[in-house]
């Protein structure tokens, strides 16, 4: 009977220590569900996410997000003829190898600069979309932003950002191109557009995979926003254009005259460097105020490379190259170190060049210390903040 009560008792255990254990273990199946449920809900939200934005950038432009599933938008022509008010002559901002720019609103009153392609050209349809949405993919605030296209049976069109303030090249020479334009770049002004097309060529060559080659990188093709922020314009185009024999269009297809690298200009060899050289020359343009090319001024001086790179590395004569409306504005120091650069990138032989990402890191300590410099000056009657004016100039010289 004792024995019977004993196994009996047991038994009950047994059982009650079963059915805790089945609890326990359905408990910590639930727990264990829970969390995955709860994690794959999380993971998933984040690569939503991650999809949407593919870009977030905030180093004084604001931040930016750019969708990575945004596409370049495709436009009737229907829609582009009502945008330029019937690509009226009025809105004529431009000509170059492309053709005709016009400014244009659109519908929901975006401003936009629409290229209108010479029918001179023999691209077929579909390597023009293909390079219009390898285009469209790069996004940086240091290139200008393809909106769209249009293809509609023989017309093409793209479709780009507004910029207010136009080419640089404008604002460099404001004699030759435009009437409206009479106040020149200032030092500091130049020295923002200098590290912010570099910026550009950086992402092109150093952020882009593969890299892309401008190969027509030059003063006109560095727009200038409202508040005179570069963008860098019509990288890829070279492919797009037409190739009717001479006039603009022939430096699609060879850069423009003044500003293609030796070694590209005689072997046809392009690499990241050639876009480096062009933009030595760029720095150049923004040094000394001159054009590329002038066959008008005297003997030694119509190129301007070969004028100016043997006194780039000599102190008194970087004085010398320097744009005369410059004067009063700059520190030697800069002007030396902004020379010292532009020599390296025009070096005949690509491999002495720098990468853009070196000719970046030397000009943002330039750019910040003018900032701050300028600051100390118009604060304060810091009078050592300037560069050599006529008078000293000629003391200089003598
Ligand atoms: N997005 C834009 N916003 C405002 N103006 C523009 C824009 N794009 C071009 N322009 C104007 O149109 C002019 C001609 O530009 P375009 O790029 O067609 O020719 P280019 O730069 O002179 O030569 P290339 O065809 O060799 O690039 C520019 O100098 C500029 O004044
Ligand atoms: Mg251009």
């Amino acid at each position: 009977m004792e024995a019977e009560k004993g196994y009996k008792n047991k038994e009950r255990i047994t059982l009650v220590a079963i059915v805790v254990l089945a609890s326990v273990a359905v408990a910590s199946l639930l727990v264990a569900f829970s969390y995955y449920c709860y994690i794959r809900n999380k993971v998933s939200k984040r690569l939503k996410s991650n999809k949407m934005v593919a870009f977030v950038e905030n180093d004084g432009f604001g931040s930016l997000q750019v969708s990575s599933e945004r596409g370049p938008l495709v436009f009737t022509f229907k829609q582009l003829h009502s945008a330029t008010g019937g690509f009226s002559k009025s809105n004529v901002v431009g000509h170059g190898g492309f053709g005709l720019v016009y400014r244009g609103v659109l519908n929901d009153g975006t401003k936009v600069a629409i290229k209108f392609m010479d029918q001179a050209g023999k691209q077929g349809e579909e390597e023009f979309k293909m390079e219009v949405e390898l285009l469209s993919r790069l996004h940086s605030p240091y290139l200008l932003d393809l909106i769209g296209y249009c293809s509609d049976n023989n017309h093409k069109l793209l479709v780009y950002e507004f910029v207010a303030n136009g080419g640089l090249q404008e604002h460099l020479y404001p004699a030759r191109v435009s009437s409206t334009v009479n106040v020149k770049l200032d030092w500091e002004t130049r020295l923002r557009i200098a590290l912010e097309a570099a910026k550009g060529l950086e992402y092109l060559h150093e952020h882009v995979n593969p890299p892309v080659i401008h190969r027509d990188f030059k003063s006109s093709n560095i727009l200038l926003d409202k508040d005179f922020h570069a963008k860098v314009s019509d990288f890829g185009l070279a492919k797009l254009g037409s190739d009717k024999a001479g006039g603009h269009v022939s430096t699609r297809v060879l850069g423009t005259q003044g500003y293609v690298a030796p070694e590209y200009a005689l072997t046809g060899h392009l690499t990241t460097k050639s876009d480096v050289y062009s933009y030595g020359v760029v720095l150049l343009e923004l040094l000394t105020g001159r054009v590329p090319v002038d066959m008008k001024r005297p003997p030694g001086e119509g190129v301007l490379v070969s004028w100016a790179l043997p006194r780039l590395t000599d102190r008194e004569k970087v004085v010398q190259i320097m744009d005369p409306a410059l004067e009063g504005q700059y520190l030697m120091k800069e002007a030396i170190q902004v020379a010292a650069i532009a020599a390296m990138c025009v070096q005949p032989e690509a491999d002495y060049r720098p990468l853009m990402a070196d000719v970046v890191q030397s000009l943002v300590p330039l750019v910040k210390s003018h900032r701050s410099s300028s600051k100390v000056a118009s604060s304060s009657s810091f009078h050592s903040v300037r560069s050599p004016t006529a008078r000293d100039l000629s003391k200089a010289v003598v």
